[in-house]
């Protein structure tokens, strides 16, 4: 435990300390104003579309609202890690068909190149497929990354941690077939529409570069007001507690040096009962989250931004936040102030099969390692919760314009 992190962030914080600078950070908004994302439009917060929801508009005809723009493609750093959540996605994996290293490098490469050329003619609006065109704007982002089996198989320059799989865990009840993956592509957009299309293209490129799709996942977000937290299928917000620019830099992001705009994508897809969940009474639900459901304040504050306190105790020398509490256990009081940038998404495969698609970004997978193993060991959630597929990616640096995703790997 790093000692000088878990002090800064024990000092006694006064009722709703840090609101407003947190609040203004939901959503991811905040990863953009720095090291020139270069995608203005983050600023505007995690609306999930069309803008025309957002609370306060009173009255005012819809036709008034302009459309969102598009998220600009090109930039450091890739947009489907730093633009504002949008309410669908579609995560694909495709696997490389096994050849000599160097060939092996030379298809990835000439994916690679299709991919982005894919990518950026559908996220600025220049694709010639009719079923993209003369749409309101559809807001597409997307991130790639390479899975660490095809990293170390071609010996593909990325950093050091990301080059391990996930151990496995107690309770995981893992389907090969939806995880793992030589190339990871998430795509985020207005509505599913693009995501269909821009999937097919994609899915083409691959076929004719010799790989094969593995696995497809489709999620989807409520649509909430500009810069507010959606909620998960437990109906909790999810997606509070994320890290800052500053803090983004030192725990998400790669250090200084040519990984500096890339990290690590870290997939879970988990089953959640929600019924049994939601038959639990309401202050039950609540002390299994740490959170209180309505408002999202931890049990220890008055506001959503509040930091949970997890060492405030009750008169009886209880834990206001229970020892069990998810939030507890995966606080970053108890690893050194680490933070990993959790975007997830809700997922519906049917009655019996609901549940979120954890996406945490992080620049050292080992992170989620140490937090899963706390909540795997006593999180109250495990009761009503299966894993189901795991991934992990480095998602690679953005293109800049004119430029190729992943040309830093074959240095
Ligand atoms: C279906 C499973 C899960 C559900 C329903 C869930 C839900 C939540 C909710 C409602 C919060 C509080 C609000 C927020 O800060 O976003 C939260 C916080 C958090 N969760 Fe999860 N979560 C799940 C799985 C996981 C997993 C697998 C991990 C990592 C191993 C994780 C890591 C975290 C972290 C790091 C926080 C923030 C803690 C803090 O800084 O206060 N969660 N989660």
């Amino acid at each position: 435990m790093h000692a000088e992190a878990e002090k800064e962030q024990d000092r006694p914080r006064t009722v709703g300390a840090g609101v407003g600078r947190r609040a203004l950070l939901a959503g991811g908004a905040v990863l953009a104003a720095g090291v020139g994302a270069g995608v203005t439009a983050l600023v505007r917060g995690g609306d999930g579309g069309g803008g025309g929801d957002g609370g306060g508009g009173g009255g005012r005809a819809a036709a008034a609202v302009p459309p969102e723009p598009d998220v600009p493609f090109h930039g450091p750093r890739q947009a489907g890690v730093t633009a504002p959540q949008q309410p669908a996605t579609q995560l694909l994996a495709f696997d490389l068909a096994p050849a000599a290293t160097s060939d092996g490098r030379a298809a990835l490469r000439g994916l690679l190149g299709e991919v982005t050329r894919v990518l950026a003619e559908a996220a600025g609006g220049g694709s010639a497929d009719p079923r993209l065109r003369g749409g309101e704007p559809a807001r597409l982002s997307s991130l790639v990354g390479v899975g660490p089996g095809l990293a170390s198989r071609l010996g593909l320059s990325v950093p050091a941690p990301v080059l391990a799989e996930l151990p496995a865990f107690p309770g995981d009840r893992l389907d090969p077939a939806r995880g793992g993956g030589d190339l990871l592509v998430q795509l985020c957009a207005a509505d599913r529409w693009p995501l269909s299309v821009v999937a097919e293209q994609l899915g083409a490129a691959a076929a004719a570069a010799g790989a094969s799709a593995r696995w497809t996942q489709s999620g989807f977000l409520p649509r909430t007001p500009a810069g507010t937290t959606p909620r998960n299928l437990f109906g909790f917000k999810d997606g509070t507690a994320n890290p800052d620019e500053e803090a983004a830099r030192q725990w998400v992001w790669g250090p200084p040096g040519p990984h500096e705009h890339g990290t690590a994508l870290v997939y879970r897809r988990i089953r959640m009962d929600t019924a049994a969940f939601a038959a639990l009474p309401a202050d039950r639900r609540e002390q299994a989250m740490g959170r209180r459901e309505g408002d999202g304040a931890p049990l220890t504050g008055t506001a959503e931004h509040d930091e949970p306190d997890v060492y405030a105790k009750n008169h009886d020398g209880s834990y206001v936040i229970p020892a069990t509490a998810h939030v507890r256990l995966s606080s970053p009081r108890l690893d050194g102030g680490a933070r990993m940038l959790r975007r997830g998404y809700s997922y519906d495969d049917g009655p019996a099969d609901r549940g979120l698609l954890f996406c945490a970004f992080m620049r050292d997978p080992a992170q989620f390692t140490r937090v899963q193993n706390r909540l795997a060991a006593r999180d109250a959630l495990n009761a009503f919760l299966e894993h189901t597929a795991s991934a992990v990616a480095y998602v690679l640096p953005g293109a800049p314009e004119g430029g190729v995703l992943g040309e830093g790997l074959f240095g």
